[in-house]
């Protein structure tokens, strides 16, 4: 049985030993994983690793500002970050099923990434933070056929092309664990207690279309939700809290007009590791009162809904 601070001390060496002298690089998501995979290799090799943070522009409100500060200022590790958000919206338009948005975006991460290392004299490999689960559940279900349920986004295909060897020290771990290693590490508390958010980010929880204004509308409506749920000290009790936005959209009325607007879910749910999930209960009045401040504070929506169902049979994300 290991403790977090023995992890830590064996990744290090290990990391050391893998790499030597060679140079690394590190794709930061803005999500724990990857964040935690850094400042372990970071302690491991110091300048020898660089960060390359590509925004997709499909973040949540203020996380692109959070992530860049946390690694150039509280860290001091070189961390590039490309605003490549007109891109990617570019490529998502017209796009509406979840696996060629999912595809679009791991592409084009991938040459947006390449296209960085090249410009910082490239790397001899590629760090990820890649869990346990993610190995499992983006191959195949064993006992049936190989089934693809959802095309997980990190950076699979570029050690290939860029003729990078892998370094994913967290490869064997769960995602309370990887938490616990970024206690270990001294990651700040809001970092490290954040809920898990995909690589693909706001994309997939845009059924139909991406665009730009649906993006901002969700990006308002999400960070009303999450405000409520801290003020009411919520926040840890759930796994993963988030809005959807729906691309459908409902008549309503305001003030003496009517409305027609899109429909809003909302989704939280209890995990210990994402293979499973249960819709969290929240108490008494917190439901209805999110749902009348999204509707009179954000433009664009005029109906809230709340997702209950249980991942299997439905997933945590909506694509
Ligand atoms: P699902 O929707 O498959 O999600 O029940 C399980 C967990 O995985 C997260 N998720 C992703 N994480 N890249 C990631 O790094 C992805 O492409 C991706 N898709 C889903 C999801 O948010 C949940 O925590």
């Amino acid at each position: 049985d290991w403790t977090m601070a023995e992890f830590r001390a064996a990744k290090i060496a290990e990391i050391r030993a893998q790499v030597g002298t060679g140079r690394v690089i590190c794709g930061l998501s803005g999500g724990v994983d990857s964040a935690v995979a850094a400042v372990l290799i970071h302690e491991a090799i110091g300048e020898q690793l660089t960060c390359v943070f590509v925004d997709h522009g499909l973040m949540r409100a203020g996380e692109a500002d959070q992530v860049v500060s946390l690694f150039r200022n509280h860290y001091n590790i070189p961390l590039v970050h490309v605003n490549a958000e007109t891109l990617f919206l570019n490529g998502l338009a017209g796009l509406t099923d979840p696996e060629a948005k999912r595809k679009f975006i791991g592409k084009t991460f991938i040459e947006v990434f390449e296209e960085e290392a090249k410009k910082i004299g490239g790397a001899d490999f590629l760090a990820q933070g890649t869990l346990y689960p993610d190995v499992i559940e983006s191959v195949s279900f064993t006992g049936g056929p190989s089934v693809t349920i959802k095309s997980h986004h990190n950076v699979g295909g570029l050690p290939e092309r860029m003729n990078m060897k892998l370094v994913e020290p967290l490869r064997e771990l769960f995602k309370d664990e990887v938490r616990a290693l970024g206690r270990e590490l001294g990651l700040p508390d809001i970092f490290v207690g954040r809920h898990p958010f995909p690589g693909p980010g706001l994309a997939i929880r845009i059924p139909g279309e991406v665009t730009k204004e649906r993006c901002d509308i969700l990006r308002k409506a999400d960070a009303i939700y999450l405000e409520e749920i801290r003020n009411a000290g919520l926040y840890d009790a759930i796994w993963q809290a988030f809005a959807v936005l729906l691309p459908v959209r409902t008549v309503g009325v305001m003030g003496d007009h009517r409305t027609y607007d899109y429909v809003l879910a909302l989704r939280a749910v209890t995990s210990t590791d994402g293979m499973t999930a249960v819709a969290f209960q929240f108490p008494g009045d917190f439901l209805p009162r999110v749902a009348t401040r999204i509707v009179n504070e954000v433009r664009g929506i005029n109906r809230v809904t709340y997702d209950y169902t249980s991942k299997p049979p439905g997933t945590i994300e909506w694509e």
